[in-house]
């Protein structure tokens, strides 16, 4: 054999495509993009959209934005225009209101908030269903929330929509 060829397959070893090697590509994928990836995800890379919820602004979110570091957040912006959708999930997630006034119906019961203070969803069996007003319609009034998606699977989860967003338009 000649010698420039020992060489590139001394470059090139053939380890082929199995379950191991691609937990091993994986392994070094989520580095790299720890190592590379954006420490500032800016504001005009992402864009609001009307969900069924209501108007949310996403800046991290493992299903949707795969490039960032930290893929087990999900990290999202929330308008409230009059009020929300309602859904239920399970809690565990925390809420920082950003700017004005509002409240929460948390499974029947009204929750009050201002712009600096954090809300906390409890972990119930079931989940816990919710819907957020804005208590002054016209004005400002937004929160972030802060979703950690390992305990959010270990809790095990699961989303269901009861009323949508008095915004959302069906597409038809
Ligand atoms: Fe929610």
């Amino acid at each position: 054999m000649a010698e420039s060829e020992r060489v590139r397959e001394r470059e090139r070893p053939p380890l082929g495509d199995n379950p191991y090697e691609r937990i091993m590509r994986q392994r070094k994928e989520l580095a790299e993009r720890n190592l590379t990836g954006p420490v500032v995800v800016r504001r005009e890379d992402r864009e609001w959209f009307q969900a069924r919820q209501g108007k949310l602004l996403f800046y991290l979110d493992p299903v949707t934005f795969k490039d960032t570091p930290l893929q087990h957040w999900r990290v999202f912006l929330h308008d409230i225009k009059t009020r929300s959708g309602k859904h239920r999930h399970q809690g565990g997630l925390v809420i920082y209101v950003i700017t004005g006034k509002g409240y929460s119906m948390v499974d029947g019961e009204r929750i009050d908030w201002q712009a600096g203070d954090l809300l906390l969803l409890p972990i119930k069996p079931g989940g816990v269903e919710h819907q957020h007003f804005n208590l002054q319609p016209g004005s400002d009034c937004r929160w972030i929330a802060f979703s950690y998606m390992p305990f959010f699977d270990h809790v095990a989860s699961e989303f269901t929509q009861t009323e949508n967003s008095p915004l959302f338009k069906p597409e038809s």
